[in-house]
């Protein structure tokens, strides 16, 4: 029987672009999304943009852009960022969407008519990164513990929601349902916020202050506070979907939340209050993840150590990724990212693991059978005890994935693997091969590794969609997402299609040369800030150059300095000097620009990604090479030292210098 699922992601605030802690959450709800596909359930997944608030106006005002356009913007570049990379999303939510904007005032109606909503005083200690106040026992040293900043003081006159009034309620629902809130220590951790009286929640801004988001319905000289108004877009979205049709009744029971440690108390206090304030039935589950650290700090645009999607999708390709996400983060607990790391983990359990599987077993099925997968329907002892792992890893598979133990599911497929390459070496089919009277055995050794194969590429296909549909069409065998035969049957011993050609073994997992992380992290430790470094080296004295004669401001304002972010660059056949730099200036297209920088650069892939500044109103030169449309500013020409100038900080494609 087919079942029903919908997850979510967070909205993610649009106040900087996205980066690999977003994809983590984001690429989460795709691998369940297709593993429920694979089971034959009915799945959707919301992701979205959280528009409104102090935080988002604030960068706006940064920017020198109105909010309006800001967001667009960056909303537009999470939607582009997961379409790029294959996240299958069913509906993209905006706070600011008519549909939202409706419903939100649409509860906070409700909600104040049924006397849930009043007005009065409040002085409390706001952070403006996590958009909340803070109990004094909440804070660290004074500080927000996750945007180590110390929270402002606020005093005004705002609505407040009875918030309070629901703590029992929601006490015994936890109490009750102790698989609400997974992994069991957040459980915990809301357990014991709520031992404490719980306080009414402040949900207005005075828009003497800001006016940047949702007008109350009852009083408009106040907009909503951004989490009352961003926590319903799970159900706005339900209620006015993108394809018009309200799908609340048919996915809103089996509501599964996904977040990050973060925004806990918001999603396990705020948000059910909300709804049981509502009359809406609660959310069916919520499943909280750890952060993804950078060496020992938090992965965050505030702390500007970010690695961007689309950079490493260019570079290793977002599939391997995905996978080390879930090979390497033990869900609910913190995990480090590290090129080194994912370098290894991908030739070990990929290059060296599946995809050689893959290519001895494939390859000998070539070279001595024809390259016709052989029929072959009995096994002795050694096969039987694969045929039997394979069942049990299939079974354990599925659990983990349910429990949410997804590096204990990766686990289980890392063993089969392993088991089957013992098998491999032990029964050295390329020994038997050279037997005439071996060949039935050889027929079975080549069948049983690659039946293994298949098995596993099916598993693993939530995970690693695109290899995993490569090497099942090499097998001609069924895609794992095949809704007629059911699941069982697609994993069940002995699919391989016999009888079946097989092309050339696809070279699915290449093994990655170390040396190129170095490139990555130099790359990266020259887009950083400086910390510490070396000291300059003293000035000599005496050492006067002179410089350019003076210009006025108006010649200068003449230059259209922007923010270019490089997209391509490559060498250039019969150019010693030069590289080809695409160069995204977020004038949608990109520009050619031709750079005479190769000297510093031998490896062009070292730019991708880098925020550069570009000179936009250089009349275009037509090259030898092609039309050049702008330039790359570099320093240090002439000298050893040449490398092109970036920024100290994130800034947008075509975001003005001056
Ligand atoms: O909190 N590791 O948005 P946000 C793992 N708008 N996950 C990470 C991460 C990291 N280093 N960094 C970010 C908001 N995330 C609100 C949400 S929902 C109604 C409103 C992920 O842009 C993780 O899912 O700050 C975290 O909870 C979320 O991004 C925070 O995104
Ligand atoms: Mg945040």
């Amino acid at each position: 029987m087919s079942r029903s699922a919908y997850f979510t992601t967070p909205i993610y605030y649009v106040n900087a672009e996205p980066h690999i802690g977003h994809l983590y959450t984001t690429m989460l709800a795709d691998v369940l999304k297709r593993f429920h596909q694979m089971l034959g359930d009915d799945v959707y997944f919301l992701t979205g943009t959280d528009e409104h608030g102090e935080k988002i106006a604030e960068s706006a005002t940064a920017k020198g852009v109105d909010p309006q356009s800001f967001t667009d913007q960056i909303s537009g570049l999470f939607r582009s960022t997961w379409t790029e990379i294959g996240v299958d999303f069913d509906d993209f939510i905006r706070t600011t969407d008519e549909r939202h904007k409706t419903y939100v005032q649409q509860i906070l109606q409700q909600v104040y008519d049924a006397g849930d909503i009043y007005f009065d005083e409040y002085t409390g200690l706001y952070c403006v990164g996590c958009e909340r106040y803070f109990t004094q026992t909440e804070l660290v040293d004074g500080k927000c513990p996750d945007h180590q900043t110390t929270p402002k003081e606020v005093k005004e006159a705002n609505y407040f929601f009875r918030m309070g009034n629901y703590q029992q309620a929601l006490i015994d629902h936890i109490e009750q349902n102790p698989q609400w809130i997974r992994p069991e220590r957040y459980r915990n951790e809301v357990l014991s916020f709520l031992k404490n009286p719980l306080e009414d929640l402040c949900i207005s801004r005075p828009k003497t202050r800001l006016t940047w988001g949702i007008d109350l319905p009852f009083d408009d000289k106040y907009v909503t506070y951004v989490w009352f108004d961003a926590l319903l877009n799970y159900v706005s979205a339900l209620k006015q979907s993108g394809s018009g049709k309200d799908l609340f009744e048919r996915y809103w029971p089996h509501c599964n939340h996904l977040i990050g440690k973060d925004i806990l108390k918001t999603h396990a206090i705020y948000w059910p209050t909300m709804l049981m304030a509502a009359g809406i039935e609660l959310y069916r589950q919520i499943d909280v993840h750890g952060f993804w650290l950078l060496g020992e700090s938090k992965m965050s645009k505030s702390l500007g150590n970010v690695i961007r999607p689309l950079t490493f999708d260019k570079q290793f390709g977002i599939e391997n990724l995905r996978y080390f996400f879930f090979r390497e983060m033990k869900f609910g607990a913190d995990a480090s990212f590290s090129y080194e790391l994912f370098v290894e983990r991908y030739n070990a359990d990929l290059a060296n693991g599946l995809g050689n599987l893959l290519s001895r077993t494939g390859s000998l099925i070539k070279k001595n059978l024809g390259g016709v997968i052989p029929k072959v329907t009995e096994f002795e002892a050694p096969e039987q005890a694969l045929i039997d792992l394979a069942a049990q890893t299939v079974d354990g598979f599925v659990d983990h994935f349910e429990n949410r133990q997804f590096h204990l599911a990766v686990d289980a497929l890392r063993k089969l693997q392993a088991a089957a390459d013992g098998y491999i070496n032990e029964t050295q089919p390329w020994r038997l091969a050279k037997e005439e009277t071996q060949r039935e055995a050889l027929e079975r050794v080549l069948y049983t590794g690659l039946e293994i194969v298949r098995i596993l590429a099916t598993l693993l296909s939530p995970i690693m969609p695109r290899a995993c549909r490569n090497i099942l069409e090499y097998l001609g065998a069924p895609s794992p997402c095949n809704t007629e035969t059911p699941f069982a049957e697609r994993v069940a011993w002995g699919g391989l299609p016999a009888g079946h050609s097989l092309g050339n073994v696809p070279r699915t997992f290449p093994r990655i040369d170390e040396k190129k992380i170095k490139e990555i992290t130099a790359q990266a430790e020259a887009a950083a800030p400086p910390s510490g470094g070396k000291p300059a080296k003293e000035e000599k004295k005496n050492d006067f150059r002179p410089l350019s004669p003076e210009i006025t401001i108006d010649d200068f304002a003449a230059v259209d300095l922007r923010v270019g972010v490089i997209k391509e660059a490559s060498l250039v056949d019969g150019a010693k000097k030069l590289i080809k730099l695409m160069v995204d200036l977020g004038e949608g297209r990109l520009r050619q620009i031709f750079a005479g920088i190769r000297s510093a650069y031998p490896e062009p892939q070292a730019l991708l990604g880098k925020q550069v500044l570009v000179v936009a109103n250089l009349k275009p030169r037509q090259m030898k090479f092609g039309l050049s449309e702008g330039m790359v500013c570099a320093g240090g020409g002439g000298t050893e030292r040449l490398c092109v100038a970036t920024f100290d900080g994130e800034l947008l494609p075509g975001d003005s210098v001056s």
